[in-house]
């Protein structure tokens, strides 16, 4: 977020300012007095995301202005089907959507051609059936080069997704590390080390304690795996990216996790953890992964959701108003932060674009598109900006 910041001699014309904002905004969230800061601190929330926030502390008074701020919401451009658009009407469907975040899975040259000069900002995958290749220094070089360096800047590389979901008991596991530094370094040469950061993406089954959040943590398995892997990413100011899914938590305990829990749709706290109150499930998995990586020594370690999505059809919680309700909530969520890191935008990426009839084996995994093949949306109103 971008955050205008005036001191005490600038209060008046702030607050003539924030006369302007409200008078033509429609006021949709709460004023609110967040008691965990020292000093008091007041957060109002425009329409489309906008937060204004103030703070008094021992020597000014200060107010900032969060301005014009767009979503931080991205898709998933999954292609395991053999019935979607050329990449390029991917693409151009992707910018007239509005949606200027993408993830891929693997560096699709269609694709990376198709997203030359758009500015779309990516996520490129490295498949997990190449991590072990990328071991070797030479062989990720030539990575780098034929699939980053090919086309900067004319594609906006965000984060490089070394492997995803990459279990600790997968053989590939031990080649996640390496194949990252080895990315990193060639990426480093190329002189692209500052902008694209190299991360992996997780699911939340690596975590072995999630409830209450707060102790969230790795578990058996972390100080060979993912300790490793968060130091790295402490080191370099690379975030970890994060598949979220409420969905698949909910329909794996039904009897324990309330549908408006998972929804954004619970009417105040659902839990209390110490002083932090929780109303969504998102959040909640959201600061386990947070609380996890403080145990893991990478507390300044920033999460990415590199995945969200409800599916519509293949089991009974998998409905169209179901994931209506889920992603029109979220989207109108991300911006707020969690429990733990309140105000701060968490960019979320959607998943996915299109439904895949080539997934399984469950049903649903071939209904989390936001759209059918053939481009019609499956939800109303649903707006990614
Ligand atoms: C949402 O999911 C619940 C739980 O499976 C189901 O009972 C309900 O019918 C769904 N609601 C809608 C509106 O589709
Ligand atoms: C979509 O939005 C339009 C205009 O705001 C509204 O008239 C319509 O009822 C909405 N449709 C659904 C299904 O929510």
């Amino acid at each position: 977020m971008d955050f205008l910041s005036v001191n005490r001699t600038l209060m008046i014309a702030t607050y003539l300012f924030l006369g302007f904002f409200i008078a033509n905004h429609t006021i949709t969230g709460s004023i609110s007095l967040l008691s965990h800061h020292l000093l008091p601190c007041f957060y109002i929330c425009l329409e489309k995301g906008n937060c204004c926030r103030e703070h008094i502390t021992s020597k000014s008074f200060i107010f900032e202005c969060d301005l014009g701020a767009t979503k931080p919401i991205g898709v998933c451009n999954g292609r395991i089907a053999d019935n979607l658009p050329s990449e390029q009407d991917v693409i151009s469907f992707y910018t007239s959507n509005g949606i200027g975040k993408m993830r891929i899975y693997d560096p699709n040259q269609a694709t990376l051609q198709a997203l030359r000069g758009t500015n779309i900002e990516l996520i490129l995958g490295v498949p997990n059936g190449d991590l072990q290749s990328l071991t070797t220094p030479s062989t990720a070089n030539d990575w780098v080069q034929n699939n980053i360096v090919a086309f900067s800047p004319a594609v906006n590389f965000r984060y490089i997704a070394v492997g995803n979901e990459v279990e600790p008991s997968d053989p590939a596991s031990q080649y996640v590390l390496p194949a990252m530094q080895n990315i990193y370094n060639a990426l480093a040469s190329a002189n692209l080390g500052g902008e694209i950061k190299v991360s992996t993406s997780v699911s939340a089954s690596l975590l072995a304690q999630s409830y209450p959040p707060s102790a969230g943590s790795f578990g058996a398995t972390s100080p060979t795996y993912i300790t490793p892997i968060v130091s790295f990413l402490a080191t370099t100011g690379a975030p970890l990216l994060v598949n979220v899914y409420p969905y698949f938590a909910y329909i794996g305990d039904p009897q324990n996790i309330r549908l408006d829990f998972a929804l954004f749709t619970a009417q105040g706290t659902v839990f209390q953890d110490g002083a932090l109150a929780y109303q969504n499930l998102f959040d909640a998995i959201v600061d386990a992964f947070y609380s996890a990586l403080e145990a893991a020594g990478g507390a300044n370690v920033e999460i990415v959701v590199s995945e969200t999505g409800w599916p519509s059809t293949g089991e009974a919680a998998a409905t169209v108003d179901n994931a209506t309700t889920y992603y029109k909530n979220l989207i109108n969520h991300v911006n707020d932060g969690t429990p733990k890191k309140p105000g701060k935008a968490m960019e979320t990426y959607l998943f996915a674009m299109f439904d895949e009839d080539q997934k399984g084996p469950a049903e649903t995994e071939r209904h989390f598109g936001l759209f059918s093949p053939d481009k019609q949306p499956k939800y109303n109103n649903i707006s990614f900006s």
